[in-house]
């Protein structure tokens, strides 16, 4: 009896799920959302106090931002700037504003944007 589950149930399950497994999409960044986070990025004017690709305040390099800092970072960042300065011992004026009236999705594309920024 065990032989013949072995033989038949266990290929059996593996056909079936061979094929399930085979359509789990790829985590791929999502070029929609990081190209609506660039327009995000421009609407807010964070360019006032960061430059990306030379482009902005030079004092704010955010080229790397995407190496140094992980998602999680940069969405404290974006909603308690004042908690994040401290931490970083930041002492740059005009400090970083809040961002927490931003809707939540262009938070997240945003994010998604700046995680982009890697150093090469
Ligand atoms: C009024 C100036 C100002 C504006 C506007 C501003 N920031 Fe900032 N931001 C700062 C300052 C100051 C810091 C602290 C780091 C530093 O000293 O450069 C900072 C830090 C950051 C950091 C962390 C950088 C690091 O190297 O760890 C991120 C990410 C960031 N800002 C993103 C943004 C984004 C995105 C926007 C627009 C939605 C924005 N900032 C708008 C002033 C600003």
């Amino acid at each position: 009896m065990r032989r013949i589950v072995v033989a038949v149930v266990i290929p059996l399950i593996a056909l079936v799920s061979a094929p399930l497994a085979a359509q789990k999409p790829e985590p791929k960044p999502d070029a929609k959302a990081i190209e609506h986070g660039q327009k995000v990025f421009a609407d807010q004017r964070c360019s006032m106090c960061h430059s990306v690709a030379g482009k902005g305040n030079p004092k704010g390099p955010l080229d790397e931002v995407g190496s140094k800092r992980t998602e999680e970072e940069i969405r404290q960042w974006l909603l308690s700037p004042r908690v994040m300065a401290e931490k970083s011992k930041s002492e740059r004026k005009p400090a970083m504003p809040e961002y927490t009236k931003l809707p939540k999705a262009d938070l997240n594309d945003l994010i998604a944007y700046l995680r982009t920024l890697k150093k090469k």
